[in-house]
């Protein structure tokens, strides 16, 4: 064909102001980029890594506020349970409703710092028959169509993805349980929750179903259906024994299972939850349940202190909270495992990784009165020795630094336990300082545990570790 034929001219002329245009469009796209990073068109998940508020914007994959929370209580524990709900929720951000049994003989003082109350409807037409269970079981189980039917048809359709039930003392990680959801697709039929710690308790309940303390997610199209179906489910398991078991049942009966998270923690066990704080599945920490019936988080704080004072910890880097990041000091022959925003361990020798991701056993079995199943627990456990020179040295986070990309964190030493270790540096070692990047919660993909090194210190007090991405091929052990 001749050059000149106006065919190609136009072509040609076409094809080079598309150019233009996708130019234009790359240099648009790139200057709302750099002008808004956080609602970026481009990295739309980035968002939900960040604290800072601008992350929670409705534009977001997903976000704190697209989540609506149902939360269980009754008259007689919300007054001091609410404590709980203070420290983690987020007014003006979370939407939800606190279920009550009565009207309560506090008036309705307009606290804005936790989500409203109503009265659940009443449930006595029906059936209850688990003896020595309670009746409340039916209330809380009808939470999750109280609660739709109180938002279905006043939000705007993708406002609300999932709805979330827990208990008074559940304690939400709102990015981390944000982030987890966001991996589902929310216009499909999702059941999101996980099992107790105990075998015990699944074994009497069920290994399939979602405890109620550690709390779960429904995606909204399966509420709109769970809420017109329950009242039918709930007339046929008048047996069971707990709420969670009856939503579970209807849920079943929809034909839909649990997807399992790690995340939630229904908390059945007692005592000290060092040993599972400091060996937290890779996943992130998505709730904790029954912080009552543990020991305080932290030593010489009372609850609400230690729950607050790791929030802080949270707040700074909600992903990496509890994060186990393990490394070796060649020099003195020492293994360090960091669990971050909570505590450091450092153990004399060499420590293998794979004995390190068991939970040291510091927590005893829900149940009191042992039976031969109540200390069987669903994680890898390994000893807690009793004698104190036996055990690692431990250090508790003590204060933390943010800056726009990194933090820092410095951990104490725990002195009570007077053993302190057989090495000289050992012993002097009283502070440690961890610093890292933010980590950023990247939405489907594979979860990898990141590395750190020790740093030489100027002080033998204080030992210095940085956290870092792991190299390719980098193994986590003392002479790989
Ligand atoms: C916990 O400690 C804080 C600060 O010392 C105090 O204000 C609060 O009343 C204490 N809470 C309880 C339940 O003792
Ligand atoms: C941590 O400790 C180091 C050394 O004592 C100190 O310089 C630093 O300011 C501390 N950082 C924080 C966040 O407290």
């Amino acid at each position: 064909m001749p050059a000149n034929s106006p065919t190609l001219l136009r072509q040609a002329l076409t094809s080079s102001s598309r150019l233009r245009i996708l130019i234009f469009l790359f240099i648009a796209l790139l200057l709302l980029y750099i002008l808004f990073p956080y609602s970026s068109p481009l990295s739309p998940t980035t968002s939900v890594s960040s604290y800072s508020s601008s992350s929670l914007s409705t534009t977001a994959t997903s976000s704190p506020s697209h989540l609506l929370f149902g939360i269980a209580a009754s008259t007689h524990t919300w007054p001091r349970r609410r404590e709980y709900l203070r420290a983690w929720w987020r007014p003006g951000i979370t939407r939800g409703i606190v279920f009550l049994d009565s009207i309560p003989p506090f008036s309705p003082d307009n606290d804005r710092d936790v989500p409203p109350f109503r009265i659940s409807a009443d449930t006595s037409r029906l059936p209850y028959s688990f003896k020595g269970g309670q009746r409340s079981a039916i209330r809380v189980a009808r939470i999750a169509k109280e609660l739709f039917d109180a938002f279905d048809g006043k939000i705007a359709y993708g406002d609300v993805r999932w709805i979330v039930l827990g208990d008074d003392d559940t304690v939400f990680f709102l990015e981390n349980l944000a982030g987890t959801l966001a991996k589902y697709d929310w216009e499909q039929w999702y059941y999101v929750g996980s099992f107790s710690e105990s075998a015990e308790q699944n074994a009497k309940h069920s290994f399939d179903m979602a405890f109620g303390g550690g709390g779960f997610a429904i995606s909204y199209p399966l509420a709109k259906v769970l809420s017109k179906v329950m009242d039918s489910c709930l007339l046929r398991y008048g047996h069971l024994f707990g709420s969670d078991a009856r939503v579970f049942a209807c849920l079943a009966e929809l034909g839909v299972g649990l997807t399992r998270e790690p995340g939630f923690h229904q908390v059945d066990l007692r005592g000290d939850l060092f040993g599972l704080l400091s060996a937290h599945p890779l996943s992130p920490l998505i709730s904790l349940h029954h912080l009552d019936s543990v020991d305080p988080l932290f030593p010489a704080k009372n609850h609400s202190e230690a729950l607050r004072h790791l929030l802080k910890a949270v707040n700074i880097d909600p992903e990496r909270i509890l994060q186990q990041t393990v490394c070796y000091d060649h020099k003195e022959l020492r293994t360090i495992s960091v669990s971050w925003g909570f505590a450091v361990q450092v153990f004399e020798g060499n420590e293998l990784l794979n004995d390190l991701l068991a939970s040291q056993r510091t927590f005893r079995p829900w149940k009191r009165g042992r039976s031969a199943t109540s200390a069987i627990y669903m994680f890898d456990t390994r000893e807690f020795p009793k004698d104190p020179c036996k055990r690692p040295a431990i250090f508790f986070l003590e204060s933390l630094y943010s800056s726009l990309s990194r933090t820092e964190s410095n951990y104490s030493r725990q002195t009570s336990g007077n053993c302190l270790g057989s090495s000289v540096s050992t012993k002097r070692l009283q502070q440690i300082t961890v610093s890292s990047e933010k980590s950023h919660l990247e939405i489907g993909k594979a979860l990898r545990r990141h590395c750190c090194d020790v740093i030489d210190s100027s002080h033998e007090a204080v030992m210095n570790v940085k956290i870092r991405k792991c190299k390719d091929d980098e193994l986590i052990a003392m002479h790989p």
